[in-house]
């Protein structure tokens, strides 16, 4: 058994975990930054960098305190080295290098796009290789078949913008605040899904990928008409962006025979409606469905935590002058 630190700082949280290779989640610490982007109506680069460097010694000397450990406990530093905001990438990977050296310890440079893609295999032991994820977050929207570490087959994604990017910019035209995705979510809670008519793009095509542009139009339209109230406008774009996601994962469960369960992960799993649909699809293809508890779905630190984990009991570790990547594909 070998204990992982994982830093996470690749867009506008700060975390800090603590992970057995048997599971256990020793601590997860994190500090968010929506207080000073709000004022912006979105995340501020540089900004979310100086918080990332405020916040990120405390954190790991936090989470280390509640395991009740040193870092000489720990066996592996692992942290994100990309894709993401650069300067806050650079912030969690720096310091877990300074770590590594300092304590003599193996630095993990983990994807943060393979930290949602295993994330469920923390929570749920069961879940065995290879299976078809749904990775729906802020900067992407993409269906994988996951072989094992390091092996994922990318069956679509996005032509333009990412699922949880239309729910934030749908929030702005609404004027339902920051962070966008809950703030859509509740609205539509109190919407008729049914009352504006919205395009689905690329429901029914051949082709497997997704677009989310046309709709955001659609919304603002929608908007400007001003016969519409905000809660039937966010309803019925849930709605529309759930009919595109269940139609592309059908596509995919078609294509993919072998996958031993449906997964959903990313920043966008949290949505409840998203989760329902998704496990209504799975029960009707005898699919097991699995869906990280909510905490895990958006950016955390227990799930690069648990990447670098996996990366390292499979001897997977980088030199210290690995680089910080702003673009780095799965
Ligand atoms: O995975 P994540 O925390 O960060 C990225 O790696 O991007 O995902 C953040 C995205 C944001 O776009 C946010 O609006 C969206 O996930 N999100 C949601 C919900 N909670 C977060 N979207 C829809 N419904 C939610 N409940
Ligand atoms: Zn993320």
């Amino acid at each position: 058994m070998a204990v992982i630190l994982g830093i996470e700082s690749s867009c506008d949280e700060t975390a800090a975990a603590l992970i057995a290779t048997d599971r256990r989640v020793l601590a997860h610490r994190l500090a968010g930054q929506e207080a000073e982007h709000r004022p912006y109506g979105g995340v501020v680069p540089e900004i979310a960098a100086r918080a990332h460097v405020e916040a990120v010694t405390p954190l790991v000397e936090a989470a280390l305190a509640d395991a009740g450990i040193g870092l000489g406990d720990v066996d592996a530093i692992a942290a994100t080295a990309g894709p993401g905001l650069i300067g806050g990438v650079m912030v969690g990977l720096v310091t877990a290098k300074a770590l590594a050296l300092a304590a003599g310890k193996p630095l993990v440079a983990v994807n943060h796009l393979e930290g949602h893609a295993l994330s469920p295999r923390l929570a749920d032991p069961a879940l065995a290789y290879p299976y078809l994820l749904l990775l729906v977050s802020g900067g992407h929207c993409q269906l994988l078949l996951v072989g094992g570490v390091g092996r994922y087959r990318r069956l679509a994604t996005t032509i333009d913008d990412a699922a949880g990017e239309a729910f934030d910019k749908t929030a702005k035209l609404l004027g339902l605040g920051f962070p966008g995705g809950p703030a859509v979510e509740k609205a539509a809670a109190l919407g008729d899904p049914k009352a504006v008519p919205l395009p689905r793009p690329l429901v029914g095509r051949a082709e497997p990928h997704f677009s989310f542009a046309g709709l955001k139009s659609a919304v603002l339209r929608a908007r400007d008409a001003g016969t519409y109230s905000a809660q039937d406008i966010a309803a019925s774009f849930q709605a529309a962006v759930i009919d595109c996601l269940i139609d592309r994962t059908k596509r995919a469960i078609a294509g993919a025979p072998g996958a031993t369960a449906l997964v959903v992960a990313g920043g966008v799993a949290a949505n409840g409606a998203i989760r329902g649909a998704l496990q209504t699809l799975a029960h009707a293809r005898d699919l097991p469905f699995v869906a990280p508890p909510l905490w895990l779905c958006t950016d955390n630190a227990a799930m690069i935590g648990w990447a670098g984990a996996e990366r390292f009991m499979a001897g997977l570790t980088d030199p210290l002058d690995v680089a910080a990547r702003a673009r780095w594909p799965l």
